[in-house]
């Protein structure tokens, strides 16, 4: 029966596959790592530049961790299908602020850097969620287990920053527009995710031979898990509530 660990441990035990699949995994956790130490230089409020670069320096380290298990395993990191890159296909869809915006100098406006939090809370949401999920398949492998713990704990740091801080920002009146945000944001994210996740279908059926019917079985996923999200679920992705930790990235 395919189910997302069958299908994750056939990917484990294919070198191809498993490359594409922490290459994936290090190439967004480094370009996170960037935009955070990028946005932190241009944070006005010292406090708050300290958080966010905190989040930048996890980052990093997450995209190293994912590089390390890559270089143990004595496989070479491949290129991520532009097609399939979350975090650009993010920034065309104006979710969040653009690299040619992170390159400038000029610190960020209030309006900005709310882009950045809204951004972050929906994107952190997503990626706690997704590490945890791997962890949940790869719980047994002596190679994964570890770093994968270590990396869905600073997770849970990241998403509880971005809720106290949005939560603080309502609190100073601008719930109404954070709301609208949010919800805009996350109904980006879920196509982009979509979007994502058939790119990796697809690339995974080259790499692993799959057959025909398996590939659309898994593609019909994809977008069944996209229907339940626009529907229903993505009520996760806009909902602030008390940070489970409080002054996580402080
Ligand atoms: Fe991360
Ligand atoms: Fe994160």
């Amino acid at each position: 029966m395919l189910s997302a660990k069958s299908i994750f441990h056939e990917i484990r035990h294919n070198p191809d596959a498993f490359r594409l699949l922490l290459s994936v995994a290090a190439k967004g956790e480094a370009q996170g790592g960037w935009e955070n130490e990028r946005i932190a230089t241009l944070t006005r409020d010292p406090e708050l530049a300290r958080k966010v670069l905190r989040h930048g320096a996890d980052e990093t380290k997450h995209g190293l961790i994912f590089s390390k298990i890559l270089q143990k395993a004595k496989l070479d990191k491949v290129d991520v299908p532009l097609e399939g890159d979350y975090c650009m296909l993010l920034e065309s869809r104006g979710i969040g602020l653009p690299h040619e915006r992170l390159k400038q100098d000029t610190p960020l406006e209030s309006d900005e850097f709310l882009k950045y939090l809204v951004h972050s809370k929906v994107t952190e949401e997503r990626a706690s969620e997704e590490v945890n999920m791997m962890l949940r398949v790869f719980a047994d492998d002596p190679a994964l287990a570890p770093s994968l713990r270590v990396i869905a704990d600073d997770e849970i740091n990241h998403v509880s920053y971005t809720h106290e801080e949005l939560i603080k920002l309502c609190a100073q009146g601008h719930e109404d527009k954070i709301m609208r945000m949010l919800k805009q944001y996350a109904m980006a994210e879920i196509r982009v995710y979509r979007e994502v996740g058939q790119v990796f279908v697809r690339n995974m059926a080259q790499v692993l031979g799959w057959s025909w019917p398996k590939k659309m079985l898994l593609e019909f996923g994809v977008f069944a898990t996209y229907l339940v999200e626009r529907t229903i679920t993505w009520r996760r992705l806009v909902t602030l509530r008390p940070p489970m930790r409080p002054n996580a990235l402080g």
